[in-house]
């Protein structure tokens, strides 16, 4: 099949590259043209495991093309993907300027039927405007319209592709659903087909639930921790029951990334536009923010209610979630300046975001290793579950800090190895290890260990 995809963000390039994996001829547009130039050489402009090969191997074969120019890349298309960007409004509504621009476009070239699907995440309705918008300038030519939602992690984007669990297609025409049919016949996946506004919703209605189980879990995490129960262990009972299932039960500091939080609020938006005020969206989302606000208090009770000023504070991780140097909506763009506007001195590690993380985050130092971040720190924050945090080596870790405090948002490491290491040890919903009889001053130093003070 001849595929035309326009935008190479995220889903349009993790889709290209996929659909010509299987087979398919793609033609990615994009009108960037340092981007196409960039694809071309088989370089990435997102951070992907295994995207780099999949696109030197498909141009070579000869089944992958990029370039600026739309009106060529469709002329032989029979399908047209369309996976351009819907940033939020300030009201947190879906921003549908790029879209609107595309289907003008898409409607000026059109010279023989083609099937014009939405893979970006567009509030219900959108594929009707669509469709006016590119028979606005098509004239008497015909085409239609479609929905396939993308539901794609980062980090995992190619794999979760290729190993698509289903597809939905919203469609209007059998001769739609056919073509839609074929494009995922190589990916052997569950189909649902539909009409185009339970396509639509069905994308808003998953990701709000996804958020729903993480907020929820937070919750039970939060009461845990007042009733000395293990929130792993809970998750680990529920996720037992096939009603409930056990993904996205890891109780942590929230959400963060470029879909939840943007997802939730367009949902909302949505709602309200329609005539719903949504109850527990909302709630999900104030649960969200309130974890990075616990994760801070974890920290200021590890010393004692000394305050933070002066305090060096290595965050390790910054990045929304490992294997990507994603920072949109990352939990560290919050947690990091309410550790500042406290007052500490914050050193920062994340194995590949730091470069990301600068531009949102000015005023923290970044260090080359875990080691250098911790080196001397009176305490250390773990934000991102990055494996190399995982495995690292919990004796080092301990040498390194000025006072072996940790607080731990993603619940790495086993409260009990921490107790036995003699570590002060806060995680998420589990029990708290404290060192009995001591405290802990902070220093303004970097570098130069901390006095442990026994109280007497
Ligand atoms: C998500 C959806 O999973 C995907 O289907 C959709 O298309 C886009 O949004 P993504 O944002 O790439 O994908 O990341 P995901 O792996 O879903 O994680 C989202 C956030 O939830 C991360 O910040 C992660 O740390 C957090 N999370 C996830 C938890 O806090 N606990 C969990 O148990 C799972």
């Amino acid at each position: 099949m001849k595929i035309c995809i326009v935008g190479t963000g995220y889903v349009g390039l993790v889709s290209g590259v996929c659909y010509s994996e299987v087979g398919h001829y793609v033609t990615c547009v994009d009108k960037d043209m340092k981007k196409v130039d960039q694809l071309k050489q088989g370089r990435s402009p997102i951070y992907e495991p295994g995207i780099e090969e999949l696109l030197v191997s498909n141009q070579q074969k000869g089944r992958l093309h990029f370039t600026d120019d739309l009106a060529e890349a469709m002329r032989e298309a029979e399908l047209i993907v369309i996976a351009v960007g819907t940033p939020a409004n300030k009201d947190g509504s879906a921003n549908l300027s790029f879209i609107e621009a595309v289907a003008k476009e898409i409607g000026t070239h059109l010279t023989s039927y083609k099937v014009i699907v939405t893979k970006s995440t567009v509030p219900v309705g959108t594929g009707q405007k669509i469709k006016s918008w590119i028979q606005d300038y098509c004239g008497k030519m015909a085409f239609d319209v479609a929905s396939n939602p993308e539901f794609l992690r980062e980090g995992s984007a190619i794999y979760d592709t290729m190993n698509m669990e289903r597809a939905v297609l919203g469609v209007e025409s059998k001769r739609a659903e056919d073509l839609l049919v074929e494009l995922h016949r190589p990916f052997d996946t569950k189909i649902v087909i539909t009409d185009l506004a339970t396509s639509e919703m069905s994308k808003y209605a998953s990701n709000a639930f996804l958020a729903t189980k993480i907020s929820f879990i937070n919750e039970v995490a939060n009461v845990c921790e007042q009733l000395d129960a293990d929130v792993t262990k809970v998750a680990e009972v529920m996720g037992l029951d096939p009603r409930i299932g056990s993904a996205f039960l890891g109780a942590g500091i929230g959400y963060g990334g470029s879909c939840f939080p943007k997802d939730t609020q367009a949902f909302i938006q949505m709602g309200e536009r329609a005539g719903y005020s949504l109850k527990i969206v909302p709630a999900v989302e104030k649960v969200n923010f309130e974890q990075r606000e616990r994760l801070v208090q974890k920290v200021e009770r590890a010393f004692g209610g000394a305050g933070l000023k002066g305090k060096q504070i290595a965050v390790l991780g910054l990045a929304f979630k490992p294997n990507t140097d994603d920072m949109r909506a990352a939990p560290a763009r919050d947690i990091i300046p309410m550790l500042m506007t406290a007052g500490a001195n914050v050193v920062a590690y994340d194995p590949i975001a730091m470069k990301e993380a600068a531009s949102y985050l000015p005023h923290v130092t970044f260090s080359e290793s875990w080691r250098e971040a911790v080196c001397g720190a009176d305490a250390v924050m773990f934000i991102t579950d990055w494996k190399e945090f995982k495995d690292l080596n919990l004796k080092e870790l301990k040498q390194e800090l000025a006072s072996p405090i940790v607080i731990d948002g993603r619940n790495l490491f086993e409260p009990q190895v921490m107790k036995d290491l003699g570590f002060y040890y806060d995680s998420i919903g589990r029990m708290k290890i404290e060192l009995e009889g001591e405290s802990y001053e902070g220093t303004s130093n970097r570098g130069s260990r901390l006095h442990r003070q026994k109280l007497s």
